[in-house]
């Protein structure tokens, strides 16, 4: 389907997971591997959109809502113009999902990655020590304390993050991008 890096089609791969549950970790690593193959590539990570493009927003319904609205958008431009995007946002909202598959799929290809990892052990991993703070309730709205997370009911690929190792994950949805035609196969 996508042959040479001149002739490169767009599209989205769409980490969804808890905070913590290694997105961000797998987003760089694929992200990495379409690098080596001469892709574009643009990565699109929570914590980083949220110091620029959204850091007016929060962490209520309709701020997270907002927040992948935004992303969204940048990703259809990026993706009509032949990037592989990589996004990672927790994106806990089902119906916001599907309309971001609505919309960038307009444009290119959508794949749903779902990065799955108990709760107990994104909390363990201690990663900037925000479910501490959740769990001691000086978070409010914390995705899996106290707020929702909604888990895709057919993603393309699921990384068991608990089980796999980074680089299990990341060849994970590599393979997937490579079965599907997506990607060439490496040679
Ligand atoms: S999303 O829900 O709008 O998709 P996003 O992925 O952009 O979230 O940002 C999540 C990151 O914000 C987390 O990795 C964490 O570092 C930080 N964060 C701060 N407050 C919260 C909260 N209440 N819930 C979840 N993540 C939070």
């Amino acid at each position: 389907m996508h042959n040479s890096s001149c002739d490169q089609q767009g599209l989205t791969v769409w980490l969804t997971g808890l905070s913590g549950s290694g997105k961000t970790a797998i987003a760089k690593l694929v992200a990495q591997e379409l690098c080596d193959r001469q892709l574009k590539v643009e990565r699109l990570d929570g914590d980083i959109v949220r110091q620029s493009l959204t850091r007016d927003l929060g962490f209520s319904k309709s701020d997270r809502d907002l927040n992948i609205e935004r992303v969204t958008f940048v990703a259809k431009l990026l993706t009509r113009n032949g990037v592989a995007v990589i996004c990672s946002f927790i994106s806990p909202y089902r119906e916001r999902r599907a309309k971001s598959r609505a919309e960038i799929g307009e444009s290119g290809d959508f794949i749903e990655v779902y990065v799955e990892c108990p709760l107990d052990v994104c909390a363990e991993r201690g990663v900037k020590g925000l479910y501490a703070k959740a769990f001691r309730g000086e978070i409010a709205d914390f995705t899996g304390v106290s707020d929702p997370y909604e888990p895709p009911e057919a993603p393309a690929v699921v990384c068991h993050t608990a089980e796999e190792t980074v680089e299990e994950s990341a060849a994970k949805v590599i393979a997937y991008l490579e079965c599907s035609g997506y990607i060439p196969a490496r040679t």
